[in-house]
């Protein structure tokens, strides 16, 4: 595969579970977490282990079930929660703690009513403690889209040669423009000495709707890793939707990478969060939305049927969708009906399909879709009337 390999870490079982009525029993992350892996995910954020005992319990279980994968928890920048975090991963094959702690003036000031140094202090402080118990630390910037650069690369510098191997550039309140968010990436790329010795992470949250493109121009700035989840579940307007990330680079080979998610699983897997989640994915979302390959305008329904790679960039079997849909509205033209008519088994000419084309627009008007029963009907009565005359 050429190009530079992007690393994938779905947090849909702890930021996508954060999500109002996402909540998730034992039994059924351990089944998305499987689900998961066989997707091809190179990270699993299993959880928040210090959050509840359920939770807790939820992590250490993954743990015993996910063999290739990392199972990372989450902690805030808290002796006892990075020992609950690393407790819970006891027996991950490759655990991973994830800690943190909030950067911008607006985290420093009003949460934690602290300083700049002292802040610094915890964050090398929580990085060495993860550091006693497990390799792979992963150290967050919370709210490091609205950080002052200078300090970020200082935070970021610190914590690498505290033995970070990840730094995670969380976009928290998805306030960065692309441009912002990839320039903030370069900014770490250029300042800080040892940005050779970790991987950046790119964690971007969607109220702007801009996550996908904050964390594309991550990637582009030199970013090694997406933080994202199915469906774009997460706080809010939630986080970077993992199926868009992976086509985008997926789609863009010029961008020159690459993930390992096996994007065939990609709708299997909306539709398994969905489910499990009960949170229905809105039609037009993109990739796993069901109205993602369906095509209702004339104008397209006439040029995807001459060549479906007029209106479609990528094929439903390559994200693993039904299929594509010709839908029949008011909107529809002549070449969607003569086809539905052909698939139905009719023989029409051109001119059967112009006379029947006016019946159709009435239903169409009367209805939001022509079904194919509609048809047999005008069929029937179309046959009546000629065999008459
Ligand atoms: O959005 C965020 O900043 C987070 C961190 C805890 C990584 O979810
Ligand atoms: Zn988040």
């Amino acid at each position: 595969m050429p190009g530079k390999k992007i690393d994938i870490f779905d947090t849909t079982l702890r930021d996508g579970e954060q999500v109002p009525g996402c909540k998730l029993n034992t039994k059924e992350k351990i089944e998305l977490a499987i689900a998961l892996e066989d997707l091809g995910v190179d990270i699993i954020e299993a959880g928040f282990p210090v959050s509840s005992p359920g939770d807790f319990n939820s992590v250490r279980e993954i743990t015993k079930v996910i063999k290739k994968a990392t199972v990372a928890g989450l902690s805030r920048a808290v002796q006892k929660d990075i020992e609950v975090a690393a407790d819970a991963l006891k027996y991950a094959v490759r655990p991973r703690i994830h800690t943190g702690i909030g950067t911008s003036d607006f985290h420093i000031k009003s949460k934690f009513n602290s300083n700049r140094e002292d802040i610094l202090k915890r964050a090398i402080q929580c990085v060495k403690w993860a550091k006693n118990f497990v390799d792979d630390v992963e150290f967050y910037a919370e709210d490091a889209g609205r950080t002052d650069n200078d300090y970020l690369a200082r935070v970021v510098e610190a914590v690498i040669a505290a033995g970070a191997t990840v730094v995670n550039i969380p976009d928290t309140t998805g306030y960065c423009l692309p441009h912002q968010y990839g320039e903030k990436i370069a900014y770490l790329v250029n300042n800080v000495p040892n940005i050779d010795k970790a991987t950046i992470s790119c964690h971007c949250h969607n109220d702007l709707g801009l996550a996908t493109a904050n964390s594309i121009a991550g990637v582009i700035a030199g970013a090694g890793q997406i933080e994202c989840t199915i469906n774009g579940l997460g706080e809010r307007a939630g986080n970077t939707s993992l199926e868009e990330v992976v086509m985008v680079m997926k789609q863009h080979h010029s961008l020159g990478l690459y993930t390992n998610i096996k994007t065939e699983k990609l709708n299997p897997m909306s539709r398994l969060v969905s489910d499990t989640m009960r949170m229905p994915v809105q039609p037009n979302k993109a990739i796993v939305g069901s109205n993602a390959f369906a095509h209702s305008s004339g104008i397209h329904q006439d040029g995807f049927l001459k060549d479906s790679q007029t209106y479609e960039i990528i094929t439903p079997e390559e994200v693993g969708a039904d299929g594509s849909k010709i839908v029949l509205t008011a909107r529809s033209g002549r070449s969607a009906l003569a086809h539905r008519f052909q698939k139905l088994g009719y023989q029409y000419t051109r001119n059967d399909v112009d006379v029947l084309y006016q019946e159709f627009l009435q239903v169409a008007d009367r209805k939001k879709e022509v079904e194919d029963d509609d048809l047999h009907e005008m069929a029937k009565q179309y046959k009546q009337h000629t065999v008459e005359v």
